[in-house]
C-alpha cells in the first residue's frame, strides 16, 4: 500500500509555532487535508494531533479507518472510524492492508511522521507551505536517521500565498 504525509509548514519548514496555535493555517490546507483523507479513506495520526482536532475536525466521520497512535489503553471515541493503537508502523500498515486499504495518509504530528519515516514506510509527501516564518516550534522530523532524496511530482498554488509541493520519496541514505 502507498502511505503519504500531508502536512502544513511555515516557509522555514516548521510544522507548529511556539504558541502551538494553528491560526496560520489556510482554509485551503484544511480543505486539502479533508479531501485526501476522504479519497484514501485511511488516516493515521498521533494522539496529540487527535486531541487538537477531535471530535469536530476529524476528517473521517463514518466510513474508513482512522488510526490514532497512543499508549493510553483507556482512550475511547464516539467516531466509528477510530482505532487507538500502540502498534508499530509496520503492524499498522499490515492492519490497514488487511482491511483492504491501498492508500493511507499521515496527517501529523512530528512523532508519528518520524516513526513512519524511520521505518521506511512513507512513499509520498505533500507540503502545504504557508506564508509565515517561525522562530521556533516543531520540526517535521525528530530523531530520524539518515537523509531522504525527493523527486518533485507537482507544484500547485492553492491561493495567493500558499503553495503545495508534492514529492515522491526516492531513497534513504542511512548515515
Ligand atoms: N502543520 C500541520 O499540518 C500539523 C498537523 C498535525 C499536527 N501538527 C502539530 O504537531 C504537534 C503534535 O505533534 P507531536 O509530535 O507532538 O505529536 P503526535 O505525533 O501528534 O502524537 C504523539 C503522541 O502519539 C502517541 N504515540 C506516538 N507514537 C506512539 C507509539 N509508537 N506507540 C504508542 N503511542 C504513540 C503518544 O500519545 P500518548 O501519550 O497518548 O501515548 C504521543 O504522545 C502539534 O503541535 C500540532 O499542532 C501540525
Amino acid at each position: 500500500m502507498k502511505i503519504s504525509i500531508y502536512i502544513a509548514t511555515a516557509a522555514n519548514g516548521l510544522i507548529s509555532n511556539s504558541r502551538n496555535v494553528p491560526d496560520w493555517l489556510s482554509p485551503e490546507y484544511g480543505q486539502g487535508m479533508y479531501a485526501i483523507s476522504q479519497k484514501f479513506k485511511a488516516v493515521i495520526m498521533g494522539k496529540t494531533t487527535y486531541n487538537i482536532i477531535a471530535p469536530d475536525y476529524l476528517p473521517l466521520k463514518d466510513e474508513g479507518t482512522t488510526v490514532v497512535l497512543t499508549t493510553d489503553e483507556t482512550a475511547k471515541s464516539d467516531n466509528p472510524t477510530i482505532t487507538f493503537t500502540n502498534d508499530s508502523p509496520a503492524e499498522i500498515k499490515q492492519i490497514l492492508e488487511y482491511k483492504g486499504h491501498t492508500e493511507a495518509v499521515i496527517i501529523g504530528g512530528t512523532m508519528t511522521i518520524s516513526q513512519f519515516m524511520n521505518a521506511g514506510l512513507v512513499d509520498e509527501i505533500y507540503f502545504i507551505v504557508e506564508p509565515v516564518l517561525f522562530d521556533n516550534g516543531l520540526p517535521l522530523l525528530k530523531d530520524v536517521v539518515g537523509e531522504f532524496k525527493l523527486k518533485l511530482l507537482d507544484v500547485s498554488k492553492l491561493n495567493n500565498n500558499t503553495v503545495q509541493l508534492h514529492y515522491l520519496i526516492q531513497k534513504t541514505n542511512n548515515l
